[in-house]
């Protein structure tokens, strides 16, 4: 018996501040196919993530709820941990950054970095937001782009022309946290030297090291590196000044690690964090042992395609430099797409994890698909909704499920649920064939797997559509050739359900209920069922899909209304200076006069209007709507003095859900203007109107 392999699998940390979306979900699917591939070839095979916690847009987004960043992150874990169990993607543990397993990584790394003489602290000079007495990362910062001058572009480029430039060169810049105009400020930076001399040679060979980086990553980072001799890296910005959600560096007061160098570290955080838990199970897992160097483990990495620099050059030179082991293979895939574009709000393709399953799909469909779909290549996938329905339907249903539903009755009722003994070519060839189906999901060619697959599950319905068995079960003395045909396909049927368990893991449990049989691991390829065994009663196993269900989730998904006046960070607020920012914006497409209506739009009164203590954007309204009164929190202390606004009329949002916040319950909204620059301005009506009137 070969040594198991021993794996630390990890996916990146989805950030704290939004909604997993199936974009998201690509690679997490993609991960857990090959986690739980490798699972059942018995290998010793750790699947760890976490949520990516820290950061200008999570401590801002916390700040404009009135919330803490602790209690925004708190609720997004919850939320996340739901929507990847309800896509059947079984971490061994999700953790989060925000943890000590974390910060202990962190130092560690930054102290021995540091101790290598690899830190350098050196002043620079960034933009300031006086009002909100913080530094402002690029992306808060906006202004007039300075090629073609198009109003309230950011700090990287402009939207109107795509002309890229440095947020010092905008005209007319202001701070999108506080309209301010920021003003330059130095402070001092901490700087992990990427030009020194070793990083250089380290990740010249590292990136180039056969296994390590798919051929289209390693040519990439020859790019980023240059050619020989040429030194193209240049030092990368590990510090954040205070205010700052993350962690503070030691011995270094009111400076914090930028958020992405504690972001790979929560990998480690996570595994530590797990093997403590199963320490307490009574569990021994070595930690070291998978990452410090010396050992047989390995160590990969799932990503998408537009964080290979942070994981093929900064990572890994950080840990060889700190002493770690380095990554064995970093595995990118690439971008979704849905019906060919982007995945867009006003199309309502931009589809929530939540809202997929809300709306009743069966998460086993889109596993399916987006295996079909992927390979080994950091190529974008492209999720063709009508294609989505014709796969499913054709591949699950129609050839999969159908080989078992059309002889599984048979059994139960004919022989009493017992098989007999099975020998053909078909099955022996089937069996062989778990050795190249196991070879392609290992490349994660899962495309290919699928195929081979189906070809398997073609052959075993032609099989059945010429032994006929329906024929045979109403011939005399066909008594035999059923049991035969019957058992055959079910032998070859749960050969099927194998090859796809790392798929399809709920519904190849319910398959080994149905069929009395233990949990398959790869190896029960080698063997069949019995003579003599008996399978449980055939129950449906798997629905096809209804397009009516696609496109009532594209329904759900469209966003119709205009945004909420406070602009929201978005999930393409990513890796804020890293990344060139594409923002999606939510055009405003039709609607009836039946969705306006559903609206109830009254005119209030602000009966009163305080201040909230410890919320420095809220304003806690009394309206009075006539017949009753409510209470609202409001975003628009930056633009009113509490005082100011009592007795004033304005429009509120009346049928609104309630919404329960730190302070207390908010019971509507009232409506405010606002643009991408600075400034809230509430809606008055004209002199007449009556509290509780009708807005229309
Ligand atoms: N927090 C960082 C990762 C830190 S890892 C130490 C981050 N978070 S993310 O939430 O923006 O993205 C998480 C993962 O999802 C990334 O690998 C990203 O590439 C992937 N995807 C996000 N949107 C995606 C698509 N539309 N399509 C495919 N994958 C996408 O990046
Ligand atoms: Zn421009």
């Amino acid at each position: 018996m070969p040594t198991p392999r021993q794996i630390l699998v990890t996916s990146a940390l989805p950030y704290a501040n939004g909604a997993i979306h199936l974009g998201h979900l690509v690679e997490y699917i993609q991960t857990d196919i090959w986690v739980r591939f490798q699972k059942m070839q018995g290998s010793e095979c750790w699947y760890v993530c976490a949520d990516d916690t820290h950061g200008t847009p999570i401590m801002l987004r916390a700040d404009k709820e009135g919330i803490t960043p602790e209690e925004l992150i708190r609720r997004v874990h919850g939320e996340h941990t739901r929507d990847f169990a309800g896509f059947h993607v079984q971490f061994d543990n999700y953790h989060t950054t925000h943890s000590e397993e974390t910060r202990h990584y962190a130092n560690d790394i930054y102290g021995r970095l540091k101790a290598a003489g690899l830190i350098e602290v050196r002043p620079i000079e960034q933009f300031y937001d006086p009002v909100r007495q913080m530094f402002l990362p690029d992306r808060y910062i906006k202004g007039e782009c300075p090629k073609c001058g198009t109003k309230d572009q950011y700090g990287d480029s402009c939207e109107s022309c795509g002309a890229a430039y440095a947020p010092t060169e905008l005209k007319n810049p202001y701070s999108a946290v506080s309209g301010a105009t920021p003003v330059r400020k130095s402070s001092d930076h901490f700087f992990f030297k990427l030009s020194d001399p070793r990083c250089q040679a380290f990740l010249r060979r590292w990136t180039r090291e056969q296994g390590r980086l798919q051929p289209e990553a390693s040519n990439k980072m020859q790019e980023w590196l240059g050619a020989e001799g040429e030194n193209k890296l240049t030092d990368w910005d590990i510090s954040r000044d205070a205010p700052y959600f993350g962690f503070e560096i030691p011995g270094a007061p009111g400076k914090f690690f930028y958020v992405w160098l504690d972001a790979p570290i929560g990998y480690f955080g996570s595994f530590r964090n797990f093997a403590e838990k199963k320490r307490a199970e009574g569990a021994i897992i070595d930690v070291d042992a998978f990452i410090r160097p010396g050992g047989n483990t390995e160590m990969v990495h799932f990503i998408g395609k537009d964080i290979l620099y942070f994981h093929a050059l900064f990572w890994p030179a950080e840990l060889e430099h700190a002493g770690y082991r380095t990554p064995t293979k970093i595995f990118a895939h690439g971008f979704l797409t849905v019906d060919g574009q982007k995945m867009s709000k006003s199309r309502g393709t931009f589809i929530t994890a939540e809202s997929y399953l809300k709306q009743g799909l069966n998460p086993e469909w889109l596993r399916y698909y987006y295996a079909a779909k992927l390979s080994g290549a950091m190529e974008d996938i492209d999720l063709n909704l009508e294609d989505f329905v014709a796969r499913v339907n054709s591949d699950l249903v129609g050839k999969y499920i159908n080989i078992a539903s059309r002889c599984a009755g048979f059994i139960s009722k004919r022989f009493d649920a017992e098989l007999m003994q099975s020998s053909s070519v078909l099955i022996s060839e089937t069996q062989t064939a778990a050795a190249s189906i196991a070879g392609l999901y290992e490349q994660r060619e899962y495309g290919k797997a699928l195929r081979e697959v189906m070809a398997l599950a073609d052959r075993a319905n032609q099989f059945v559509n010429e032994e006929k068995p329906w024929e045979l079960a109403r011939k005399e003395g066909g008594e035999q050739a059923l049991h035969r045909v019957c058992s055959e396909a079910i032998n070859l049927f749960r050969l099927l359900t194998l090859y796809l368990k790392p798929v399809l893991p709920q519904l190849a449990g319910n398959i080994e209920r149905f069929l009395n049989v233990e949990p398959l691991r790869w190896a029960d390829a080698g063997s069949l069922i019995p003579a003599g065994h008996r399978i449980n009663e055939y129950t449906h196993l798997m629905t096809r899909i209804d397009p009516r269900q696609v496109d009532a989730l594209v329904e759900a998904n469209k966003v119709s209304l205009a945004p909420t006046p406070v602009p929201q960070p978005h999930s393409q607020q990513r890796h804020a200076e890293h990344q060139q920012h594409a923002e999606e914006k939510a055009a405003v497409s039709h609607i009836g006069i039946d969705d306006f209506s559903k609206v109830d739009l009254r005119i209030a009164r602000i009966a009163n209007a305080e201040p909230v203590e410890g919320a420095e954007k809220l304003i806690k309204l009394t309206l009075d709507l006539g017949t009753e009164t409510r209470t609202v929190f409001a975003g628009i202390k930056s633009a009113y003095d509490p005082a100011a606004l009592a007795g004033r009329l304005t429009v509120m949002v009346a049928n609104l859900a309630p919404r329960k916040m730190k302070f207390g319950l908010s019971e509507g909204m009232v409506l405010a203007a606002s643009g991408e620059g600075p400034g809230i301005f509430l809606l008055s009506p004209d002199s007449g109107a009556q509290p509780g009137m009708k807005v229309k």
